[in-house]
């Protein structure tokens, strides 16, 4: 099977919003790179980007919203993001700021952090999209997990073949390369707004943070350490010992339960890799708030999103 490939038009972004209604994903282009959308406040949605894109460990995404007053509803705005969005939105940055728990985005988005990534892209084929859904966009890069982001419908339908059922094709991405992400002052991220242009915004002002670097405190000479933003992201973690494998609870553990083992809540009954991925970031943030004082997890099939799952709570484990 082959995915299906349309044209960018009123039609097309309306059988794509038919699919990110249900559930589903959709590949579509940005200013920047093609991106693999989903609706940010469905948990299992979010999970079927994981699935289709095959990435072995959770990495948390940019949600895309139509406007700064969007953004805000998502997102705690300081004076500087303020100052950022007002002079680069809509475009290819990318802010990471504090995430309203009232906004309702899916932990799996963040995965589980306390920060979100959001973004108020240009592109009119997302803009459309944005629209047409009502809801706020989560999107990677629509390439297979290891592959080079895409820039045009035929390379996202070569990475990921039927693993996405639509992709809209508007042409060649302008910018060619992910938006430029910053957090704080730092740039985590170089990308089509650069460290320059930013630092302009800030250099009346002193720095926010740290000696003066000569960039009003942003972090942007090629001589200092620009920190990767998987590093950065350190996900969340509980904060309590956490035992794998388990199946059955010892006293004092809240057990996180799988398939036919059940426990304290179960992450897909049916035994669902992929229901189990959504709501893993909930159950460890439910976990760490019990009154329990050790955590337990039923075991997980390493196979698919499953590896991904495994993976987060191997390093939960070891912490
Ligand atoms: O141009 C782009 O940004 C494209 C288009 C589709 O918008 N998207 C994109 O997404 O490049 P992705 O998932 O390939 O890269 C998002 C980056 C990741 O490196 C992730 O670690 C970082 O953003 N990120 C997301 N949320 C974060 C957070 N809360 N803190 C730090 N980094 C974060
Ligand atoms: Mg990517």
């Amino acid at each position: 099977m082959t995915p299906q490939i349309r044209a960018f038009d009123d039609a097309a972004i309306v059988a794509a919003a038919a699919v990110i209604a249900t559930g589903g994903i959709v590949a579509i282009p940005t200013e920047t790179v093609y991106g693999l959308a989903a609706d940010a406040t469905d948990a299992v949605a979010v999970a079927r980007i994981y699935a289709a894109k095959g990435r072995p460990a959770f990495n948390p995404l940019i949600v895309h919203v139509a406007d700064i007053a969007a953004a805000m509803r998502i997102a705690s705005f300081d004076d500087d993001a303020r100052a950022l969005a007002a002079a680069f939105w809509p475009g290819p940055l990318t802010l990471v700021l504090p995430v309203r728990r009232d906004a309702g985005i899916a932990t799996l988005v963040t995965a589980g952090l306390d920060t979100v990534a959001v973004r108020v892209p240009r592109h009119r084929a997302i803009q459309a999209l944005i629209a047409a859904t009502g809801k706020p966009i989560a999107a990677p890069s629509a390439n297979a997990s290891g592959a080079i982001s895409p820039t045009r419908a035929s390379h996202v339908a070569t990475s990921l073949g039927d693993r996405v059922p639509l992709i809209i094709d508007d042409g060649a991405c302008p910018a060619g390369v992910e938006s430029t992400i910053v957090a704080g002052r730092t740039v985590l991220r170089p990308g089509p707004i650069t460290a320059a242009q930013i630092a302009a915004l800030w250099s009346d002002d002193a720095p926010a943070t740290g000696p003066s670097d000569g960039a009003g405190g942003l972090v942007a000479d090629p001589a200092r350490p620009v920190t990767a933003p998987g590093q950065l992201a350190s996900h969340y973690a509980p904060t309590k010992p956490l035992r794998l494998d388990a199946t059955t609870a010892r006293d004092g553990e809240y057990l996180i339960g799988f398939g036919g083992i059940d426990g304290d809540m179960n992450l897909s009954p049916r035994g669902d890799l992929v229901e189990a991925a959504a709501n893993l970031f909930d159950a460890l943030h439910r976990a760490d708030a019990s009154s329990s004082p050790r955590i337990a997890t039923a075991p997980i099939p390493g196979k698919g999103i499953g590896a991904a799952i495994t993976d987060r709570l191997r390093r939960a484990a070891t912490r």
